[in-house]
């Protein structure tokens, strides 16, 4: 079964799939940490990307629909989570004929709906193990005071990112309601939108997306 996690910077998509792909052994296709793979190894197309992702604007459908297709094409998996792609209707029509080219379909689009503010918070709160991406907050999901992370136990290696300050913040989310948001009307209209409430507790925002999933 394939799905996408599809909502606002920090509404907890990255969040959500790790523990999908815990339990259900799908497969998380995040574009966001594909391209910090890209920046952190000085590849050429990861440091033609680093700026704009500082900057919080989007990175051309080009380089994204060329990630995702390789990942597709070279990854065998009980299902995908695509996380933060497609992001723009360009990228969810190549994502359809991406997906037929190697006789797949999408069973859900899941929006995660969180308000503003919320978001906000919890962005400036974040911090990510570099070993396992395991993701933490400093005020629901706080580093252990061992400093060990909880998934992989390495000690002390916690990262802020880069564009998690308030004013890429605001360029995120205006490119979010510019050029994502549209994408719910479209989803919605090919009958595979559902809708969670993001804004609950982590493990009740999950059982909603199982119940999507399942039903
Ligand atoms: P990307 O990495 O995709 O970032 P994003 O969409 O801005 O989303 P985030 O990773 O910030 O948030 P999230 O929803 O995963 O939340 P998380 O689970 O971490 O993209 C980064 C950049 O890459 C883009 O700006 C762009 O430049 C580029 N890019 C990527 N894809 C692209 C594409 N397709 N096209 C063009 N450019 C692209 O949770 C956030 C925090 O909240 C954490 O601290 C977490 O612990 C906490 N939290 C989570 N859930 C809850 C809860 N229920 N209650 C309380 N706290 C919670």
């Amino acid at each position: 079964m394939n799905i996408i996690l599809l909502g606002p910077p920090g509404a907890g998509k990255g969040t959500q799939a790790r523990m999908l792909v815990e339990e259900r052994g799908m497969v998380q296709l995040s574009t966001g940490d594909m391209l910090r793979e890209a920046k952190d190894s000085g590849t050429e197309m990861g440091n033609i990307v680093a700026d704009v992702m500082a900057r919080g604007a989007l990175v051309t459908d080009e380089i994204v629909i060329g990630l995702i297709k390789e990942k597709l094409e070279t990854v065998k998996a009980n299902g995908f989570i695509f996380d933060g792609f497609p992001r723009t209707l360009a990228q969810a029509d190549a994502l359809g004929d991406l997906l037929e080219a190697v006789g797949e379909t999408l069973a859900h689009v899941v929006e995660m709906r969180v308000d503003d503010e919320a978001l906000v918070a919890r962005i400036t709160a974040r911090s990510t193990c570099g070993g396992c991406g395991e993701v933490y907050n400093d005020n629901t999901k706080p580093i252990p005071s061992d400093g060990a992370c909880t998934n992989c136990g390495k000690k002390d290696d916690f990262k802020r990112r880069a564009d998690d300050n308030e004013e890429s913040l605001k360029t995120r989310l205006m490119e979010y309601y510019k050029q994502t948001s549209p994408l719910i009307g479209y989803y919605y209209a090919k009958g595979k939108l559902s809708r969670v409430d993001g804004l609950g507790a982590i493990d009740a925002v999950q059982a909603e997306i199982k119940s999507v999933l399942d039903s």
